[in-house]
Protein backbone atom coordinates (compact mmCIF):
# COMPACT_ATOMS: atom_id res chain seq x y z
CA UNK A 1 0.00 0.00 0.00
CA UNK A 2 1.44 3.48 -0.79
CA UNK A 3 2.05 5.71 2.32
CA UNK A 4 -0.72 8.07 2.97
CA UNK A 5 0.69 11.67 3.70
CA UNK A 6 -1.33 14.90 5.20
CA UNK A 7 -1.75 18.07 3.31
CA UNK A 8 -3.34 21.19 3.77
CA UNK A 9 -6.10 22.39 1.16
CA UNK A 10 -7.60 25.12 2.75
CA UNK A 11 -6.41 27.80 5.18
CA UNK A 12 -8.60 30.59 6.96
CA UNK A 13 -8.24 32.97 9.68
CA UNK A 14 -10.27 35.53 11.61
CA UNK A 15 -9.81 38.59 13.44
CA UNK A 16 -11.72 40.52 15.42
CA UNK A 17 -12.58 44.69 14.14
CA UNK A 18 -11.00 46.46 17.33
CA UNK A 19 -7.49 47.35 16.93
CA UNK A 20 -5.79 47.97 20.05
CA UNK A 21 -2.97 50.07 19.63
CA UNK A 22 0.00 51.09 20.85
CA UNK A 23 -1.15 54.25 21.51
CA UNK A 24 -4.14 53.68 23.41
CA UNK A 25 -1.91 51.26 25.53
CA UNK A 26 -0.17 54.29 26.46
CA UNK A 27 -3.31 55.53 28.29
CA UNK A 28 -3.55 52.10 30.46
CA UNK A 29 0.14 51.69 31.75
CA UNK A 30 3.53 53.33 31.89
CA UNK A 31 4.84 52.25 28.21
CA UNK A 32 5.40 54.38 24.64
CA UNK A 33 5.23 53.38 21.00
CA UNK A 34 8.77 53.38 21.09
CA UNK A 35 9.76 51.12 23.53
CA UNK A 36 6.51 48.27 22.20
CA UNK A 37 7.99 48.36 18.81
CA UNK A 38 11.89 48.23 19.45
CA UNK A 39 11.52 45.79 22.09
CA UNK A 40 8.84 43.76 20.19
CA UNK A 41 7.67 44.84 16.69
CA UNK A 42 4.39 45.39 17.69
CA UNK A 43 2.20 47.71 16.32
CA UNK A 44 -1.05 46.85 17.48
CA UNK A 45 -2.97 43.97 18.33
CA UNK A 46 -6.91 42.84 17.36
CA UNK A 47 -9.63 42.72 20.46
CA UNK A 48 -12.63 40.62 20.26
CA UNK A 49 -14.82 42.52 22.48
CA UNK A 50 -18.49 41.66 23.63
CA UNK A 51 -20.23 39.77 26.53
CA UNK A 52 -20.57 35.99 26.19
CA UNK A 53 -17.83 35.79 23.11
CA UNK A 54 -15.28 33.23 23.62
CA UNK A 55 -12.43 31.83 21.30
CA UNK A 56 -14.84 29.09 19.70
CA UNK A 57 -16.49 32.83 18.10
CA UNK A 58 -13.55 33.33 16.22
CA UNK A 59 -12.34 28.95 15.61
CA UNK A 60 -15.94 28.72 14.15
CA UNK A 61 -15.56 32.05 12.19
CA UNK A 62 -12.71 30.73 10.67
CA UNK A 63 -13.54 27.14 10.46
CA UNK A 64 -16.94 28.49 8.56
CA UNK A 65 -14.80 30.40 6.01
CA UNK A 66 -12.80 27.56 5.41
CA UNK A 67 -15.01 24.81 4.35
CA UNK A 68 -17.15 27.54 2.24
CA UNK A 69 -13.63 28.25 0.46
CA UNK A 70 -13.16 24.55 -0.29
CA UNK A 71 -16.39 23.73 -0.58
CA UNK A 72 -16.61 20.78 1.87
CA UNK A 73 -19.38 19.84 3.30
CA UNK A 74 -19.58 20.37 7.39
CA UNK A 75 -20.98 16.91 7.14
CA UNK A 76 -17.67 15.57 5.66
CA UNK A 77 -15.58 16.42 8.52
CA UNK A 78 -14.70 13.71 10.38
CA UNK A 79 -12.31 15.31 12.82
CA UNK A 80 -11.83 18.94 14.46
CA UNK A 81 -8.76 19.67 16.85
CA UNK A 82 -8.82 22.82 18.42
CA UNK A 83 -5.33 24.20 20.20
CA UNK A 84 -5.91 26.86 22.96
CA UNK A 85 -5.26 28.45 25.81
CA UNK A 86 -8.33 30.26 26.37
CA UNK A 87 -11.32 27.72 26.24
CA UNK A 88 -14.64 29.48 26.47
CA UNK A 89 -14.62 27.10 29.82
CA UNK A 90 -12.86 24.32 31.01
CA UNK A 91 -15.45 21.86 29.56
CA UNK A 92 -16.59 21.07 27.42
CA UNK A 93 -13.93 21.33 25.10
CA UNK A 94 -14.06 24.21 22.68
CA UNK A 95 -13.41 22.29 19.24
CA UNK A 96 -17.19 20.83 20.34
CA UNK A 97 -18.33 23.85 20.35
CA UNK A 98 -16.81 24.73 17.25
CA UNK A 99 -18.02 21.59 15.88
CA UNK A 100 -21.73 22.65 16.81
CA UNK A 101 -21.59 25.93 15.48
CA UNK A 102 -20.02 25.02 12.01
CA UNK A 103 -22.39 22.24 11.65
CA UNK A 104 -19.74 19.31 11.81
CA UNK A 105 -22.13 16.59 13.06
CA UNK A 106 -20.37 13.65 12.30
CA UNK A 107 -16.98 14.54 13.65
CA UNK A 108 -15.22 13.85 17.15
CA UNK A 109 -13.50 16.51 18.64
CA UNK A 110 -11.13 17.65 21.11
CA UNK A 111 -8.94 20.45 22.05
CA UNK A 112 -5.22 20.52 23.00
CA UNK A 113 -3.31 22.88 25.68
CA UNK A 114 0.30 23.37 24.38
CA UNK A 115 0.09 27.69 24.85
CA UNK A 116 2.70 28.98 21.22
CA UNK A 117 3.28 25.50 20.41
CA UNK A 118 -0.62 24.67 20.15
CA UNK A 119 -0.68 24.56 16.64
CA UNK A 120 1.90 22.50 15.29
CA UNK A 121 1.21 20.12 17.84
CA UNK A 122 -2.50 20.43 16.48
CA UNK A 123 -1.00 19.67 13.18
CA UNK A 124 0.88 17.07 13.68
CA UNK A 125 -1.88 15.03 15.63
CA UNK A 126 -4.34 15.61 12.74
CA UNK A 127 -2.01 14.49 10.13
CA UNK A 128 -1.17 11.00 11.71
CA UNK A 129 -5.04 10.00 11.93
CA UNK A 130 -4.84 10.93 8.07
CA UNK A 131 -1.68 8.82 7.29
CA UNK A 132 -3.19 6.19 9.92
CA UNK A 133 -6.01 6.00 6.74
CA UNK A 134 -8.58 6.29 9.54
CA UNK A 135 -9.86 9.89 8.57
CA UNK A 136 -10.21 11.60 5.46
CA UNK A 137 -10.80 15.27 6.61
CA UNK A 138 -9.59 16.96 9.86
CA UNK A 139 -9.53 20.17 10.26
CA UNK A 140 -6.98 21.57 12.97
CA UNK A 141 -7.89 25.41 14.60
CA UNK A 142 -5.70 27.56 16.53
CA UNK A 143 -7.79 29.71 18.49
CA UNK A 144 -7.43 32.18 21.63
CA UNK A 145 -8.52 34.97 23.00
CA UNK A 146 -5.66 36.10 24.76
CA UNK A 147 -7.89 39.44 26.14
CA UNK A 148 -9.34 37.22 28.43
CA UNK A 149 -6.24 36.38 30.47
CA UNK A 150 -4.36 39.52 30.19
CA UNK A 151 -3.50 41.88 32.91
CA UNK A 152 -4.09 45.53 31.18
CA UNK A 153 -2.46 46.56 34.43
CA UNK A 154 0.89 44.60 33.53
CA UNK A 155 3.21 46.34 31.23
CA UNK A 156 5.51 43.80 30.77
CA UNK A 157 2.50 41.50 29.21
CA UNK A 158 -0.54 43.03 27.70
CA UNK A 159 1.41 44.76 25.12
CA UNK A 160 2.12 41.51 23.66
CA UNK A 161 -0.94 39.83 23.42
CA UNK A 162 -4.20 39.80 20.90
CA UNK A 163 -7.01 37.66 19.68
CA UNK A 164 -7.42 35.69 16.25
CA UNK A 165 -7.77 32.53 15.30
CA UNK A 166 -7.22 30.49 12.23
CA UNK A 167 -8.12 27.11 10.54
CA UNK A 168 -6.32 24.63 8.00
CA UNK A 169 -8.01 21.51 6.46
CA UNK A 170 -5.94 18.43 6.01
CA UNK A 171 -6.61 15.92 3.11
CA UNK A 172 -4.92 12.72 2.48
CA UNK A 173 -2.31 12.74 -0.79
CA UNK A 174 0.56 9.98 -1.93
CA UNK A 175 2.34 12.60 -3.69
CA UNK A 176 5.40 14.25 -2.35
CA UNK A 177 3.39 17.48 -0.92
CA UNK A 178 1.81 17.80 1.89
CA UNK A 179 3.59 17.51 5.88
CA UNK A 180 6.62 15.87 5.83
CA UNK A 181 7.97 16.03 9.28
CA UNK A 182 7.90 17.21 12.88
CA UNK A 183 10.07 17.90 15.76
CA UNK A 184 7.88 18.48 19.15
CA UNK A 185 8.94 18.83 22.33
CA UNK A 186 8.40 19.54 25.72
CA UNK A 187 9.66 20.80 28.77
CA UNK A 188 7.85 20.84 32.20
CA UNK A 189 10.47 22.57 34.28
CA UNK A 190 9.40 25.92 32.24
CA UNK A 191 6.03 26.12 34.26
CA UNK A 192 7.69 28.32 36.28
CA UNK A 193 8.20 31.33 33.74
CA UNK A 194 5.00 31.49 31.96
CA UNK A 195 1.37 30.33 33.65
CA UNK A 196 -1.68 31.42 35.00
CA UNK A 197 -1.38 30.98 38.67
CA UNK A 198 -5.20 30.74 39.69
CA UNK A 199 -8.35 28.92 38.43
CA UNK A 200 -7.12 25.52 37.99
CA UNK A 201 -7.37 22.31 40.36
CA UNK A 202 -4.44 23.53 42.34
CA UNK A 203 -5.33 26.47 43.20
CA UNK A 204 -9.52 27.05 42.28
CA UNK A 205 -10.70 30.44 42.15
CA UNK A 206 -11.28 32.37 45.50
CA UNK A 207 -11.84 35.94 45.93
CA UNK A 208 -8.39 36.18 47.40
CA UNK A 209 -7.01 34.96 43.85
CA UNK A 210 -9.21 37.35 41.72
CA UNK A 211 -7.63 40.30 44.31
CA UNK A 212 -4.10 39.03 43.90
CA UNK A 213 -4.83 39.15 40.11
CA UNK A 214 -3.77 35.46 39.77
CA UNK A 215 -6.39 34.90 36.97
CA UNK A 216 -3.72 36.34 34.00
CA UNK A 217 -1.16 35.15 32.50
CA UNK A 218 2.00 35.38 34.17
CA UNK A 219 5.27 35.58 32.42
CA UNK A 220 9.52 36.13 33.58
CA UNK A 221 9.78 38.01 29.43
CA UNK A 222 13.36 37.42 29.53
CA UNK A 223 14.27 34.26 30.82
CA UNK A 224 11.35 33.07 28.16
CA UNK A 225 12.98 35.31 25.55
CA UNK A 226 16.20 32.93 26.06
CA UNK A 227 14.61 29.73 26.10
CA UNK A 228 12.70 30.51 22.86
CA UNK A 229 15.71 32.06 20.91
CA UNK A 230 17.44 28.32 21.87
CA UNK A 231 14.96 26.19 21.24
CA UNK A 232 13.05 27.59 18.12
CA UNK A 233 16.47 28.04 16.50
CA UNK A 234 17.49 24.35 17.53
CA UNK A 235 14.36 22.16 16.59
CA UNK A 236 14.03 24.05 12.72
CA UNK A 237 18.17 23.63 12.27
CA UNK A 238 17.41 20.12 13.14
CA UNK A 239 14.26 19.48 10.72
CA UNK A 240 16.06 21.21 8.19
CA UNK A 241 19.25 19.21 8.27
CA UNK A 242 17.43 15.63 8.58
CA UNK A 243 15.41 16.82 5.23
CA UNK A 244 18.54 17.66 3.63
CA UNK A 245 17.37 21.42 3.28
CA UNK A 246 19.52 24.52 3.24
CA UNK A 247 18.66 27.80 3.70
CA UNK A 248 18.25 28.36 0.10
CA UNK A 249 15.93 25.34 -0.09
CA UNK A 250 13.40 26.59 2.10
CA UNK A 251 10.81 29.51 0.60
CA UNK A 252 9.55 30.41 4.31
CA UNK A 253 10.05 30.48 7.18
CA UNK A 254 6.64 30.28 9.22
CA UNK A 255 7.33 31.13 12.88
CA UNK A 256 5.32 32.00 15.99
CA UNK A 257 4.89 35.96 16.17
CA UNK A 258 5.70 36.50 20.11
CA UNK A 259 8.93 39.07 18.85
CA UNK A 260 10.28 40.31 15.91
CA UNK A 261 13.90 39.92 17.64
CA UNK A 262 13.11 35.88 18.39
CA UNK A 263 12.02 35.48 14.53
CA UNK A 264 15.24 37.38 13.59
CA UNK A 265 17.44 35.17 15.46
CA UNK A 266 16.25 32.10 14.47
CA UNK A 267 16.07 33.18 10.64
CA UNK A 268 19.27 34.13 11.21
CA UNK A 269 20.28 30.53 12.63
CA UNK A 270 18.60 28.95 9.89
CA UNK A 271 20.36 30.92 7.11
CA UNK A 272 16.70 31.72 5.92
CA UNK A 273 17.13 35.94 4.58
CA UNK A 274 14.40 38.34 5.67
CA UNK A 275 12.54 38.18 2.57
CA UNK A 276 11.52 34.44 3.16
CA UNK A 277 10.12 35.30 6.71
CA UNK A 278 6.07 35.45 6.90
CA UNK A 279 5.77 38.27 9.44
CA UNK A 280 2.48 39.85 10.74
CA UNK A 281 3.71 40.41 14.35
CA UNK A 282 3.03 43.99 13.88
CA UNK A 283 -0.67 43.88 13.47
CA UNK A 284 -1.77 41.05 15.25
CA UNK A 285 0.82 40.70 18.12
CA UNK A 286 0.82 37.21 19.76
CA UNK A 287 -2.48 35.62 19.42
CA UNK A 288 -1.19 32.24 21.25
CA UNK A 289 -2.35 29.10 19.08
CA UNK A 290 -3.27 31.62 15.83
CA UNK A 291 0.01 32.71 14.60
CA UNK A 292 0.98 30.39 12.34
CA UNK A 293 -2.38 29.87 10.70
CA UNK A 294 -2.84 33.34 10.37
CA UNK A 295 0.05 33.91 8.77
CA UNK A 296 -0.34 31.17 6.46
CA UNK A 297 -3.93 32.78 5.88
CA UNK A 298 -1.87 36.23 5.05
CA UNK A 299 0.62 35.21 2.84
CA UNK A 300 -1.69 32.41 1.05
CA UNK A 301 -1.64 34.34 -2.12
CA UNK A 302 2.28 34.19 -2.08
CA UNK A 303 2.46 29.98 -1.59
CA UNK A 304 3.17 28.37 -4.51
CA UNK A 305 2.77 23.83 -5.13
CA UNK A 306 6.39 22.44 -3.94
CA UNK A 307 7.15 25.46 -2.12
CA UNK A 308 9.44 24.46 1.01
CA UNK A 309 7.90 25.66 4.25
CA UNK A 310 9.32 25.18 8.15
CA UNK A 311 6.80 26.24 10.70
CA UNK A 312 8.46 26.67 14.40
CA UNK A 313 7.41 27.82 17.08
CA UNK A 314 8.06 28.02 21.22
CA UNK A 315 5.43 28.79 24.31
CA UNK A 316 4.36 28.30 27.66
CA UNK A 317 5.08 24.53 29.31
CA UNK A 318 7.77 24.84 27.78
CA UNK A 319 6.50 23.41 24.21
CA UNK A 320 8.44 23.99 20.91
CA UNK A 321 8.48 22.76 17.49
CA UNK A 322 9.44 22.60 13.93
CA UNK A 323 7.27 20.82 10.97
CA UNK A 324 8.55 20.78 7.28
CA UNK A 325 5.50 21.03 5.03
CA UNK A 326 5.74 20.99 1.06
CA UNK A 327 2.93 23.26 -0.12
CA UNK A 328 0.44 21.29 -2.14
CA UNK A 329 -1.52 23.96 -4.31
CA UNK A 330 -0.82 27.02 -6.44
CA UNK A 331 -2.80 30.23 -5.46
CA UNK A 332 -6.34 29.55 -6.76
C1 LIG B 1 8.54 40.71 27.16
C2 LIG B 1 9.75 41.24 26.40
C3 LIG B 1 9.30 42.01 25.17
C4 LIG B 1 10.51 42.20 27.30
O1 LIG B 1 11.67 42.66 26.61
P1 LIG B 1 13.10 42.64 27.34
O2 LIG B 1 14.05 43.25 26.41
O3 LIG B 1 13.36 41.22 27.78
O4 LIG B 1 12.85 43.58 28.55
P2 LIG B 1 13.02 43.27 30.11
O5 LIG B 1 11.91 42.38 30.57
O6 LIG B 1 14.42 42.84 30.38
O7 LIG B 1 12.79 44.72 30.67
C5 LIG B 1 13.67 45.80 30.37
C6 LIG B 1 13.15 47.05 31.01
O8 LIG B 1 11.98 47.50 30.28
C7 LIG B 1 10.91 47.69 31.20
N1 LIG B 1 9.65 47.39 30.53
C8 LIG B 1 8.99 46.21 30.48
N2 LIG B 1 7.87 46.34 29.78
C9 LIG B 1 7.82 47.63 29.35
C10 LIG B 1 6.89 48.35 28.60
N3 LIG B 1 5.77 47.79 28.09
N4 LIG B 1 7.16 49.66 28.34
C11 LIG B 1 8.26 50.24 28.81
N5 LIG B 1 9.17 49.60 29.55
C12 LIG B 1 8.95 48.30 29.82
C13 LIG B 1 11.19 46.75 32.33
O9 LIG B 1 10.52 47.14 33.49
C14 LIG B 1 12.69 46.86 32.44
O10 LIG B 1 13.00 48.03 33.15
P3 LIG B 1 14.19 48.05 34.24
O11 LIG B 1 15.42 47.72 33.44
O12 LIG B 1 14.14 49.42 34.76
O13 LIG B 1 13.85 46.97 35.23
C15 LIG B 1 10.69 40.09 25.99
O14 LIG B 1 11.33 39.57 27.13
C16 LIG B 1 10.01 38.97 25.30
O15 LIG B 1 9.53 39.12 24.18
N6 LIG B 1 10.00 37.77 25.92
C17 LIG B 1 9.49 36.56 25.33
C18 LIG B 1 8.05 36.68 25.02
C19 LIG B 1 7.51 35.41 24.53
O16 LIG B 1 8.04 34.84 23.63
N7 LIG B 1 6.44 35.03 25.17
C20 LIG B 1 5.56 34.00 24.89
C21 LIG B 1 6.15 32.75 24.53
S1 LIG B 1 5.31 32.43 23.20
Amino acid sequence: MEQLRAMITGIQGYVPEYRLTNKELEKLVETNDEWITSRTGIKERRILKGENQGSSVMGAAAVKGLLEKTGTDPMDVELIICATVTPDMPFPATANIIADKVGAKKSFSFDISAACSGFLYALQLGAQFIQAGTHKKVVVVGADKMSSIVDYQDRTTCILFGDGAGAVLLEATTSEYGIRDAILRSDGSGEPYLHMKAGGSRKPATHQTVEAREHFAYQEGSTVFKFAVTNMADVSAEVMERNGLTGDDVAWLVPHQANKRIIDATANRMGVGPEKVMMNIERYGNTTAATIPLCLWDYESQLKKGDNLILAAFGGGFTWGSIYVKWAYDPK
